[in-house]
């Protein structure tokens, strides 16, 4: 998709993937919608996007809450009269070994990481078919297609998470709306100190692309993601 004056509806969009993803869309020429809790966050964003003549809006949301998903649709609507492209970043991990995961920090993850992201596409399929087609951009992880100890809780959400945009591709082909998976892998942002649970004192990681493993920066993830909006493979990868 050709994604100049297009509407862009990104959750998460306060910090880390999600705010360099506003920043990559809106210097490639759309119109962002901003969906996180963090109000000041959102509207200091918004406001550094319209100062470089971006149309934003932000809209706080926590998107645990179907309600407020529904909401921030409507008024992503309401203010551009379409949205365009979904993208579903907002995320979070809870640690532990199987053993002994939290199961209440498992919920929670559970509700932010797929059903955040199926109310969404609830919220905005009626409205991308009304207009004749749109894009839904899943942020999974590399983790879904691994297993590593202490992580079985946040990648089976990711895991979900491909297995409703495998099927949601087939479901919504015929009406024009492509759905897509994007895979980071470790990334530098502050999704490691946010995780529930596990060992105190974690750090944000440094990027590196040298070593056993590689850590992106936000940056980087934010062009693969606007990549995928406009040559909308199926699938996207980080390398
Ligand atoms: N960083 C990595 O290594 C990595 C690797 C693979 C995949 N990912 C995925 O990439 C996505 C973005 O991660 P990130 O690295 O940018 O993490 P991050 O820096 O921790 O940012 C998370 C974003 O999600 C928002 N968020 C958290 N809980 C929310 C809630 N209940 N309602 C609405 N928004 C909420 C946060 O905003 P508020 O706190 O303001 O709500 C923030 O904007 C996630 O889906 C994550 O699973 C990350």
């Amino acid at each position: 998709m050709d994604v100049r004056g297009k509407v862009v509806l990104i959750t998460g969009a306060s910090a880390g993937i999600g705010l360099c993803t506003a920043r990559s869309f809106a210097e490639a020429g759309a119109k962002l919608s901003l969906a996180a809790r963090s109000t000041d966050l959102l509207e200091k964003l918004a406001d550094e996007l319209r100062g470089q003549g971006t149309e934003a809006i932000a809209v706080t949301t926590d998107m645990r809450d179907p309600e407020q998903v529904r909401r921030a649709v409507a008024k992503t609507f309401e203010h551009f009269g379409r949205v365009d492209i979904l993208i579903n970043n907002a995320g979070q991990a809870a640690m532990g070994k199987i053993a002994d995961l939290d199961l209440d920090n498992f919920r929670q993850i559970v509700e932010l990481n797929v059903f955040g992201p199926v109310a969404a596409m609830q919220a905005v399929i009626p409205i991308m078919k009304a207009q004749g087609g749109g894009i839904i951009i899943n942020i999974s992880s590399m983790v879904s297609k691994m297993k590593l100890h202490g992580l079985a809780g946040y990648a089976c959400t990711k895991s979900a998470l491909n297995m409703i945009s495998d099927t949601a591709r087939g479901e919504l082909a015929a009406d024009n709306i492509r759905v897509i998976s994007v895979y980071p892998r470790m990334t530098a942002t502050d999704f490691h100190t946010n995780a529930l649970g596990g060992a105190p004192n974690r750090q944000r990681p440094s990027p590196t692309q040298t070593g056993p493993v590689v850590i992106d920066t936000p940056e980087h993830v934010a062009e693969r993601i606007l990549s995928a909006a406009i040559k909308e493979p199926e699938e996207q990868f980080m390398a």
